[in-house]
């Protein structure tokens, strides 16, 4: 069978280019709300799927054609690539990820080892070719940003407040850099290793950001963010900054070697080009609850935002955040359908 032509409508949007259509691809639109992926999930748990590079390429494929979207994203997770630098993580079904060795001092950050991502994650670089093999819509590889993923590692889990990760960082501020040094590496490693392997744009998620205020996030985080977006430029591949609660951060994402700003849904796409001075192609950003509500809801909502995103070259329509368990395969097809329909050029 010969692949279908390539669909490189995502990949114009990230360089704000015309495209025939908006868009569209969701997060998390591999998951637990999919019949098929809850039937694959009775065989293996989620680590066995990610070390597996069949099963893993099956499921993501799987969410494209299922869906009719315009992007892939690789099944793995944010904290994949931790116990490979000496994090004891497991994956709580319903919980999150659940850390059995925190970092609580500075000895613990020297502790950490390096990422070798040819040695240490050899799977994901063969899913990765795999897909590339597959799909004919570009496959978006991706990782957490060092805020986030240290949220987990200070934590030892999901967090409401971060305030254990927030008094480390005011603590011990020395320790703190040298912990964003040690994930500003394996970041950047990571993720040009996906880049060799085949991946053909990069979403960065930083979604527990949006705790740290302006002025903190230019003190603590923006380096090492500056860091990795300045080494990642290189690969040429479209860079994509995601978190949630961060819309008040969002002109110093703007200041990084950045290429596009993923809003959740707390900031219009209006707002965020007008008012905030935004020029970067945007991704986003129906809130995800509203894909419980009926489908008129759906689509006016949806409309608001397509009016808005389509005034101007560089827009990608997404959720403000990952999809629900409870969200049903077929609302999330129609919506694609609409998103295609109502955005072509005719
Ligand atoms: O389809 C996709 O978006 C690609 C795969 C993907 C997963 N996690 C798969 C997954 C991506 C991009 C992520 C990112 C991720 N993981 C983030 C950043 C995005 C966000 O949601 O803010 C974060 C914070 C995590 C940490 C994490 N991993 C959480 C909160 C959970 C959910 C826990 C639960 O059961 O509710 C996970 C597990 C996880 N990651 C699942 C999937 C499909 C569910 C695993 C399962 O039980 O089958």
């Amino acid at each position: 069978m010969s692949k279908p032509l390539f669909n490189d409508q995502f990949l114009k949007a990230c360089r704000k280019e015309e495209t025939e259509f908006t868009p569209v691809w969701y997060m998390r639109q591999a998951g637990r709300y999919q019949p098929e992926y809850r039937k694959i999930r009775e065989k293996y748990t989620f680590e066995e799927m990610n070390l597996n590079p069949e099963v893993a390429a099956e499921v993501t494929r799987f969410a494209v054609e299922q869906l009719g979207v315009d992007a892939a994203i690789l099944f793995a997770d944010i904290m994949t690539p931790l116990p490979s630098i000496g994090v004891d993580v497991k994956i709580k079904s319903g919980v999150g990820p659940v850390i059995n060795n925190p970092v609580r001092n500075v000895q613990d950050v020297n502790n950490l080892g390096d990422l070798n991502p040819e040695k240490d994650v050899p799977y994901l670089m063969e899913t990765i070719g795999m897909l590339r093999e597959q799909l004919n819509v570009p496959l978006i590889g991706f990782s957490g940003a060092p805020f986030t993923i240290a949220s987990y590692m200070i934590e030892g889990g999901p967090s409401k407040n971060y305030y254990k990760t927030k008094a480390f960082m005011y603590s011990e501020p020395e320790a703190w850099f040298k912990l964003m040094d040690k994930l500003g590496d394996m970041v950047i490693s990571y993720l040009k290793a996906q880049v060799n392997a085949g991946a053909q744009a990069i979403q960065i998620f930083d979604s527990w950001v949006g705790a740290l205020n302006e002025a903190d996030y230019r003190l603590f985080i923006a380096p090492v963010m500056d860091r990795i977006f300045t080494s990642l430029k290189d690969t040429n591949v479209p860079l994509i900054m995601f978190g949630v609660g961060a819309s008040h951060l969002i002109e110093e994402w703007n200041k990084l070697p950045v290429d596009v700003l993923g809003l959740d849904w707390r900031l219009t796409i209006k707002k965020a080009r007008e008012e905030k001075g935004i020029q970067k192609p945007l991704q986003g950003n129906l809130e995800p609850a509203i894909l419980l509500a009926p489908w008129d809801v759906i689509q006016e909502r949806t409309k608001e935002i397509l009016d808005q995103g389509m005034e101007q070259p560089g827009f990608i329509f997404n959720l403000g955040h990952g999809v629900f368990p409870q969200v049903k395969v077929e609302t999330l097809q129609r919506l694609t359908e609409f998103v295609h329909e109502y955005t072509a050029k005719r």
